[in-house]
């Protein structure tokens, strides 16, 4: 392939030149590309006996974006903008072929183009703002052009691509393709050159720019992102896309692309984007290990996390049995999985049949016999060590050789749970997030005996589920929620030295988090926790006191804060306030002010202390593991790219100072700097700069 260069081939086929690029695997437009893209056009202006030309891409899609390891260095030329411009300049017909998802620059380009032609499957995008950025070719000024300012603004905000039908409608796309895509799209050329059509390019056309609307559209689409640069710098230039000349509008956003790209939001973002790659290379796989096939899926219990995960595999298109031990309660479970789906087509995500189509792969039953033809066993029953045992004493007979076992345990040693049968290399931990069916973070946890193959069969069905997998090692609470107690802890302790629910949940949206820690356990319930504290003889003065008051947090209209009927907005309740000002008074607290930021430190410091001590013992391999499972299971704010990244920028010396400081305040040695933070400090290095290659 390639006779322009390794990525870029021209062809000629009779008066259409054929201009196809492969660099696999998705395409991207890397400096290679650039240039072989650059000479094609070239050559093909020049000449004379071609009357049209064809960009189509070889593999699994069209471009799919920049080359993103290129953000940040020097600029080499062509630009994309100039092979753009090149486009653009062409006396004849340039008509992009798009298949699979034309993303960013890749779409920018189809944009330059005079004509675009797609296969139904294909979908066009602008996903730049989930990298901190807004498109920087174009995107901004061209897309409002063509669909009018308040569509492209919800494209470009959002980030969401759309399908090839709806861009089809929207006059994105001029065809739709049955059949080869090359061959179509070459008879397309074809055809708008013989009729000499006029080659109208999308800068030059003014009749969809209406302000109309945009206003109110704007406000909708970035009520949700205070304090986020990349929504608003999109939607100033789709604003300039309405009121400045194209040239201008240009140059405008090139100058908003740049101020992004050097800033700290979009460094941390793309700082997530390569986490989550690096995430799914678990180490210490053999060479050569392979996944095992899986093509049934079954979960045992049909609770609240065992129905969100059969969801899970009905979504991917995998069949799953659920087993549950009577028929009434398995009843109830499928009913609670069929009004999640009618919700969601209520909301418009799913139409009616596909619903069908979901549920009749979920294949209820009462016999855990009916697990034999799984090849993953997925176990979200009570959390009780003891019936868990028994359920994997169970499954070892009856489920087939090589299926993988897994717990969904939140808290349980998976070790002891995979001794319990007599394959304990096929036994893991896949720890999903509540509500499963809709949060994207997966903790696999690997067990002391899990096999490689065992390992990575569910790191690739979490992908498949369309979850971020990060494996993490045995222990209580394993990486997210363990670091989550130790914010828990220095909630409550704030609550006695003075501050109130509101404050600390204030901080901590203020932060960027979604939510509050009150706001979240009172929307989790407060009496599970009591009960278990009850059960061990343990006491927390605050959250007991409120639970023997009734206030059990969202479902009884009262927690940390009250709720009007109907409604979920948190409000200061005078009478929580009194119940935190009894416990102070009875520890012989006196309440002082604390400030915000003392408020955020306290949510933050303990629980990177805590990821410290889990990389110090291997629980997790990398930072960037830890700040994946904070943005994709705990809403931690993506532009500040989680905890561990948070942490580094911060410098670890002043950490170190700030944990020191409360640890000896606090009289609570567990907020001793770790060793890894005090090691690190003292050699002027961060968490990053010590992770494993
Ligand atoms: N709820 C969460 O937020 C959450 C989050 C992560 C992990 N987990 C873990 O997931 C597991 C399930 O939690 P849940 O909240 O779904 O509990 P749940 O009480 O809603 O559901 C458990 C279900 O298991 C069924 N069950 C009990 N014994 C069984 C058996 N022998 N065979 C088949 N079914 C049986 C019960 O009838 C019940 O329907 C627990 O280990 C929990 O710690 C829960």
């Amino acid at each position: 392939m390639g006779n322009i260069n390794a990525s870029v081939d021209l062809r000629r086929d009779g008066e259409i030149a054929v201009v196809t690029v492969d660099n696999p695997p998705v395409n991207a437009l890397k400096h290679e590309v650039r240039a072989g893209l650059a000479e094609a056009l070239r050559q093909a202006r020049d000449d004379a006996t071609v009357k049209a030309v064809v960009i189509a891409c070889a593999g699994r899609t069209f471009f799919a974006g920049a080359d993103i390891t290129e953000f940040g260095k020097p600029p080499q030329a062509p630009g994309l903008g100039e092979v753009i411009a090149a486009i653009e300049a062409m006396p004849k017909p340039v008509v992009a072929a798009l298949h699979g998802t034309a993303l960013g620059g890749g779409f920018e380009l189809a944009l330059a183009c005079h004509f675009r032609v797609a296969v139904a499957g294909a979908r066009v995008g602008l996903p730049e703002v989930k990298l901190g950025l807004l498109p920087g070719a174009g995107g901004t000024q061209r897309l409002p052009r063509l669909i009018g300012p308040e569509k492209a603004l919800k494209m470009i905000v959002t980030g969401d691509p759309i399908e090839a039908p709806e861009a089809l409608t929207d006059g994105i796309v001029d065809e739709i393709v049955e059949g080869d895509l090359t061959t179509g799209t070459i008879a397309f050329a074809r055809r708008v050159a013989a009729e000499n059509r006029p080659l109208r390019l999308v800068r030059d056309r003014e009749d969809k720019l209406s302000a109309e609307g945009f206003a109110d559209a704007a406000e909708a689409l970035t009520r949700r992102l205070r304090g986020r640069e990349a929504p608003a710098a999109c939607v100033e230039a789709v604003r300039n896309a309405i009121v400045l000349p194209f040239e201008e509008g240009l140059k405008r956003e090139g100058e908003l692309f740049r101020k992004l790209v050097a800033g700290d939001q979009s460094k941390a973002q793309r700082h997530v984007f390569f986490a989550e790659r690096e995430a799914a290379r678990v180490p210490g796989i053999p060479e050569g290990a392979k996944p095992r096939p899986i093509a049934r899926g079954a979960v045992i219990g049909a609770g609240t996390m065992g129905g969100g995960i059969a969801m899970c595999f009905a979504n991917a298109g995998i069949p799953v049995s659920i087993v549950e031990t009577g028929r009434d309660l398995l009843q109830k479970g499928l009913d609670r999985v069929a009004a999640n789906y009618r919700a969601t087509v209520s909301r418009g995500g799913l139409g009616a049949e596909e619903v069908e189509r979901r549920m009749a792969l979920i294949n209820g039953v009462t016999e855990l016999d009916a697990v034999g033809s799984a090849d993953v066993v997925i176990e979200a029953v009570f959390e009780e060590m003891e019936l868990k045992k028994r359920v994997f004493g169970d499954l070892d007979r009856v489920a087939k050789a090589n299926a993988v076992l897994a717990t969904n345990t939140s808290t349980l040693d998976v070790d002891e749970i995979a001794r319990a049968t007599s394959r304990p290399r096929d036994v893991l931990g896949t720890h999903f997030f509540s509500p499963a069916n809709v949060m994207r973070l997966l903790e696999i946890v690997r067990g002391a005996a899990t096999s490689p193959d065992a390992l990575i069969t569910a790191v690739t069905l979490g992908r498949r589920l369309g979850k971020v997998p990060v494996t993490v090692g045995v222990c209580y609470g394993f990486v997210g929620n363990r670091m989550l107690a130790r914010r828990s802890v220095e909630a409550e302790r704030l609550l006695l030295e003075g501050a109130l629910p509101q404050q600390v949940d204030a901080a901590v949206t203020g932060f960027g988090f979604p939510m509050g820690p009150f706001a979240m356990a009172d929307m989790a319930g407060l009496d599970v926790g009591w009960r278990i504290r009850n059960g061990r003889g343990e006491r927390n003065e605050i959250e007991d006191a409120l639970c023997e008051a009734g206030h059990f947090g969202q479902k009884t209209g009262k927690g940390y804060f009250r709720y009007d009927a109907g409604s979920r907005t948190p409000l200061p309740d005078p009478e929580v306030e009194q119940t935190i000002l009894d416990a102070s008074s009875r520890a012989g607290i006196t309440r002082r002010a604390i400030t915000q930021e003392e408020i955020v430190e306290r949510m933050i410091f303990p629980m990177v202390n805590e990821g410290a001590r889990i990389l110090e013992e291997g629980i997790a391999t990398r930072p960037g593991d830890i700040d994946v499972i904070w943005v994709y299971g705990y809403g931690w704010p993506v532009w500040r790219g989680g905890p561990m990244y948070y942490a580094d920028q911060l410098g670890l010396a002043h950490l170190r100072d700030r944990l020191t400081l409360y640890a000896e305040r606090s009289g609570d040695e567990t907020l001793r700097p770790a060793t890894r933070i005090s090691r690190l400090a003292a050699e002027g290095r961060g968490f990053a700069s010590s992770a494993p290659a």
